[in-house]
């Protein structure tokens, strides 16, 4: 199929119609509007102004909040009707169910339901603040009425891991007019509630300015193919400084005084861990949690220079929806410098050079930037970070030493931009 195809399949389906994604929250089924209103009945008890520390009194509090979903869960939620709902989107009929709203009961199911009793709940990973007899549970057993409808949503978006996603977590977290639903640090300080809300908007608002930008890598491949040499290298030259805000971003975003170092490793990663699994053929699978790595313009950024992929195979399975993998795929089997040699179309080959230049250098700054959040002490729990789950064991010694392969991980990514 072909780009543009392929990125209009995307924008009509994952997107309903709208990039970034159109998510409704309003006038949902009555089988599903229980899922919304359990999340907002327990969010308050997710988070702590103070880690808690004594795990007797942590495992009782996690007992009660579970069996208060369980409860709640169970009363509210008609299981039959939610599967004859979620099946027929399926099955491709929208009539009971639209795409906008499924879209909101993606992120519903992840960030509400399985979220909160996974994590939040005072235990799971992702206590907030996360602490390290939460980090030792390995496998939870869910109810009933988060298995079987994440299980049916997940193969409509074509992810595989129990845990969510950007997408689910973050991306269809918003309404039209822009506010955010499932918040996670209800009634805590400014702070943790600012840096909460920046940290997430600022992934929203990336994905907003990279609508243009996949118009523009489109029409700079299309342009290229049919040899109107001279539109695509206009197309590249539009690209540069749109990808430049998107870059800038980042620079203005990723700062103490809008995320607090102070509160983010606390009270706003720790929710989008996961670290727990399920016993597969006796084999214990476990899935990670969020990272940025998940967000399609940097997956689309790197197959446009056709760069091999950051995310192995299994993982991107996991945790990027289907749609969003074949666009990222047409993108790199069309790249256009790929298709030149050397000494070829050497103004379209200088353009995208300046685009990876800039790549880079959101790279070194990215690196750099991170590292002082994830060095912030967090002593209640094992060091961890959302995106690859826990990184301290008996073989590591210390923070730098937990840490180096995360720096490894991101040193060679910044070499291999090139
Ligand atoms: C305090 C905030 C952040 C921290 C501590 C952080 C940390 C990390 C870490 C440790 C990795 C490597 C491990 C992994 O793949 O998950 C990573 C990867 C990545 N992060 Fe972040 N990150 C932060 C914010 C962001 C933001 C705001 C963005 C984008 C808007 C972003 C984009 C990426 C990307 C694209 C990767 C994949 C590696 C690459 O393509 O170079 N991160 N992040």
């Amino acid at each position: 199929m072909k780009p543009s195809t392929i990125l209009l399949n995307l924008i009509d389906q994952d997107g309903a119609g709208q990039w970034p994604p159109l998510v409704v929250y309003d006038d949902w089924p009555s089988a599903l509007q229980p899922y919304q209103d359990i999340y907002h009945e327990v969010v308050p008890q997710l988070s702590s102004s103070s880690p808690l520390l004594d795990d007797d009194t942590l495992m009782a509090r996690r007992e009660s909040f579970r069996s208060h979903m369980r409860e709640l869960l169970k009363e509210q939620i008609d299981l039959l009707e939610v599967e004859r709902l979620l099946n027929a989107a399926e099955a491709g009929n929208w009539m009971s169910l639209r795409r906008e709203q499924l879209n909101g009961v993606y992120c519903a199911g992840q960030d509400d339901l399985k979220g909160s009793f996974a994590k939040a709940v005072g235990d799971g990973w992702a206590t907030i603040p996360v602490v390290k007899v939460a980090q030792a549970e390995t496998v939870i057993h869910f109810p009933v009425e988060l298995d079987s409808a994440w299980a049916s949503l997940q193969r409509h978006f074509g992810c595989v891991a129990e845990s969510g996603n950007n997408t689910a977590n973050v991306l269809y977290n918003f309404t039209p007019d822009g506010n955010r639903v499932f918040k996670i640090n209800v009634g805590q300080s400014d702070e943790i509630v600012s840096s909460e809300e920046a940290f997430f908007r600022m992934f929203y608002d990336i994905e907003d300015l990279a609508r243009i930008v996949y118009i523009d890598m489109v029409d700079a491949i299309v342009a290229f193919e049919e040899n109107r040499k001279a539109d695509s290298l206009r197309c590249l030259q539009q690209l540069k400084p749109k990808l430049d805000k998107i870059y800038q971003l980042f620079y203005d975003g990723v700062v103490d005084a809008k995320i607090s170092r102070k509160v983010w490793l606390s009270y706003c990663q720790g929710f989008q861990g996961w670290g727990v699994g399920r016993v597969i053929d006796g084999r214990h699978v476990k899935y990670d949690g969020l990272s940025g790595s998940h967000a399609l313009i940097f997956q689309a950024i790197d197959a446009f220079f056709g760069m091999e992929r950051y995310l192995i195979d299994e993982n991107m399975v996991r945790y990027i929806p289907v749609r969003q993998r074949e666009f990222t795929s047409v993108l790199r089997r069309h790249s256009i410098r790929a298709q030149t040699e050397k000494g070829e179309c050497e103004e379209i080959q200088a353009e995208i050079s300046k685009l990876v230049q800039a790549m880079r250098v959101f790279r070194a700054a990215h690196r750099t930037r991170v590292i002082l959040y994830l060095e912030q002490p967090a002593p209640e729990r094992l060091i961890m970070t959302a995106g690859k789950s826990v990184l301290e064991n008996h073989h590591t010694n210390g923070l730098e030493d937990a840490l180096a392969p995360l720096k490894k991980m991101m040193t060679t990514r910044l070499q291999e931009t090139v």
